[in-house]
């Protein structure tokens, strides 16, 4: 009830959601708190010197704040504002194409990776004559770890990886992966889009040295997102926009540009997004991540149980730790056929390659279907779905539907 948009209906039918890996909705708190921005206060942050700059230029830094405490970071000019995850990456392998990567060297990311966390890895390689290491995983989805640590050498100059898969689910072991790098020095980014919303990153334990994710993951509008990254690192490396707002002082010809996080932090700030994170966490914490997780965990064996009855159902990747998805496809129906008729009886899931095709080219999939439940789901929800993928097959039987 906390969520306007769960209370309407599609196609006349009651809405059921879930979607939640593509993005999650909004608490009624959150469209709140970024409405009276615009309302009362709205200003452009860290610019102008009257009232209502303070006001949001104090909020802003207030989130900051609440970012650092909420992922556990040192400090907060280690918690620098970007459009999201996506966004994140760049700037990092923006920084070590110009800095650290020479013809030659290394780096690792897994066959799993969703493009945001391949694609600029792939194209620095191809750019700067280096290597991209691939960590394989298994046909059920867990990534195979000896591989990885034979990877590891002084060539390596940063290993790249997803703690949540997208598609598979796959909870990595991502302390075991960081500490393996560290022993030989080498830093590791964390792509946390999907692991985020479920409060199992505390950067300290984990001793990252970069983590990336997006706020419209975690309940928070879409286009604003987070990079933490160790002060050490992210003073070595250069920014990846420059404009207002970066600049200590310009001639003509040179500038100088300010200290952490202001550095990375060119143009006018997306303040909604920025004020609607802070609102988000603020409603996470108050249900409690304990009680989310809880519910979830429980919400998602359900699922799978359930899904496992369907016949002719396979699902793509069993792996041992799982979190937030899962993905099947239905023997001789295109996953596409299945979301459009699911679609129809108001039920909203994902079919496609979730931008991650080299991972479905391990199934030999082009396709495949995801559902990926929040705690705003129900068991009811999930035997709705259920009924409804029983009837897409039947239909689908009758009429030999074809995309
Ligand atoms: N990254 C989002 C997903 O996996 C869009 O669906």
């Amino acid at each position: 009830s906390d969520f306007p948009i769960l209370k309407r209906t599609v196609y006349g039918k009651p809405f059921i959601y879930l979607d939640n890996a593509a993005t999650t909705q909004l608490p009624f708190t959150v469209i709140q708190a970024v409405s009276e921005l615009y309302k009362d206060y709205n200003a452009n942050v860290h610019r102008s010197l009257h009232y209502l700059n303070r006001k949001t230029t104090a909020l802003l830094e207030g989130t900051r704040e609440k970012i650092q405490k909420f992922i556990n970071a040192s400090n907060p000019y280690e918690i620098i504002f970007t459009r999201g995850t996506t966004e994140s990456i760049n700037m990092v392998a923006h920084g070590f194409k110009e800095v650290f990567i020479e013809p030659g060297d290394e780096i690792v990311v897994t066959e799993m990776e969703h493009h945001s966390n391949l694609i600029p890895w792939q194209q620095i390689c191809k750019s700067k004559k280096a290597l991209l290491k691939i960590i394989p995983f298994d046909d059920n989805g867990n990534l195979v770890m000896d591989v990885y640590e034979g990877m590891l050498s002084k060539k390596t100059k940063i290993v790249a990886i997803t703690h949540v898969s997208n598609v598979l689910g796959t909870l990595n072991p991502i302390k075991k992966i960081i500490d393996l790098a560290h022993i030989k020095d080498i830093p590791v980014l964390v792509d946390a889009a999907q692991s985020i919303r479920h409060k199992i990153v505390d950067v300290a334990h984990l001793d990252c040295d970069f983590l990336c994710f997006s706020g419209h993951k975690m309940m928070a509008p879409s286009g604003i997102g987070v990079l933490y990254g160790k002060k050490r690192w992210l003073e070595k490396i250069p920014p990846l926009s420059y404009g207002g707002g970066m600049i200590e002082s310009s001639t003509l010809y040179d500038a100088q540009f300010k200290a952490l996080p202001y550095k990375f932090e060119a143009g006018t700030y997306n303040t909604g997004g920025i004020i609607g994170l802070k609102a988000a966490i603020t409603y996470l914490e108050d249900i409690g991540f304990e009680n989310i997780q809880a519910y979830e965990s429980a919400l998602m064996d359900y699922l799978i149980e359930r899904l496992s009855s369907i016949k002719g159902l396979k699902f793509v990747g069993t792996p041992s730790q799982r979190i937030g998805v899962v993905s099947f496809v239905i023997e001789d129906i295109p996953s596409d056929d299945i979301a459009i008729i699911l679609d129809q009886m108001g039920i909203a899931v994902r079919s496609g390659h979730h931008c991650a095709i080299p991972l479905l080219k391990h199934y030999n999939l082009d396709s495949c279907v995801r559902v990926s439940p929040a705690f705003y789901n129900t068991k009811e929800e999930i035997d709705t779905l259920i009924e409804a993928l029983i009837k897409t097959s039947n239909i689908s039987k009758n009429k030999g539907l074809k995309s």
